[in-house]
């Protein structure tokens, strides 16, 4: 099915300052190469079919390529985002703008923490959030009550994992892949129950971002160096992209950070 995704071009990208493990300011990073492969993957969803809208990038706002933390959009629904570090403050409202400027009506101005996409995973009959380290746990009641979906609150214990997006993805509406070890121990039970047949990913693939990809169901765009997690998704049938974002890997970011799926 095609999907349609909002991306934001790194015009302005850079790593000057460090609010997750993977970013060191000191090393910083090439924005001519981070633009060269976020094109890449933005050609990569073009030849998937799908369609993907841009968002223009804000100077002095570095991280705003990570469009996954824009918003989470859900059957029209704009659920905004409020984010948690004040260097990312004024993404929020600039992506809220972009959704009101493009006519969607059904838009909700977020009270409490949330960064989006990053820590909301939409299945089709539920909607899997993170908190421990960027949203807050009383974003997930805000959001279920905007979106009508139920929400499940899943606890992130690793500082490398800070978003559920870098430690899970949908594979399809029905089930995900995911690292155990970036979840607290009743997180596990809930995921264990909930998703038997799941697909569960080695350290070393969690490691290199290979959780952050981007399935429609039948194709995953993931990480280039996820060789083993790859692996297991064709055996499950899956068409597997692989697409290589090492520079903005250095701000802690993959394939689905860049992604903002709009739910239409
Ligand atoms: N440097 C950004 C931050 O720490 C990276 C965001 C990655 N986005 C994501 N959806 N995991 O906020």
């Amino acid at each position: 099915m095609t999907r349609h995704y909002l991306m934001c071009r790194p015009e302005y990208f850079a790593v000057e300052y460090a609010i997750n493990p993977w970013m060191h300011p000191e090393a910083g990073a090439d924005r001519e190469v981070a633009i060269r492969q976020w094109e890449g993957l933005k050609s990569a969803y073009e030849e998937l079919g799908h369609r993907v809208s841009l968002i223009d990038p804000v100077r002095g706002l570095p991280d705003m390529v990570f469009a996954a933390n824009g918003a989470l959009v859900v059957g029209g629904r704009v659920f905004g985002a409020r984010f948690a570090h004040p260097q990312r403050t004024a993404e929020g409202p600039a992506y809220l703008k972009w959704f009101t400027d493009h006519g969607y009506d059904r838009v909700h101005e977020p009270v409490f923490v949330n960064e989006g996409e990053g820590d909301f995973l939409t299945l089709d009959h539920l909607v899997l959030a993170g908190t421990g380290f960027r949203t807050e746990v009383a974003a997930h009641g805000e959001a279920q009550e905007f979106l009508g979906r139920p929400v499940v609150t899943l606890r992130l214990v690793d500082p490398r994992f800070y978003h559920l997006d870098t430690a899970l993805f949908p594979l399809d509406g029905r089930n995900v892949a995911y690292y155990p070890g970036a979840f607290s121990p009743g997180s596990q039970e809930v995921l264990r129950h909930l998703f038997p047949d799941a697909v569960i990913a080695e350290e070393e693939d969690a490691a290199v971002l290979g959780l952050n990809a981007v399935s429609d169901g039948s194709n995953v765009v993931i990480s280039a160096e996820a060789a083993g997690l790859q692996l297991e998704l064709k055996r499950r049938g899956f068409e597997v992209v692989p697409v290589e974002l090492s520079e903005l890997r250095k701000a802690g970011g993959g394939p689905k950070c860049c992604t903002l799926e709009i739910r239409g």
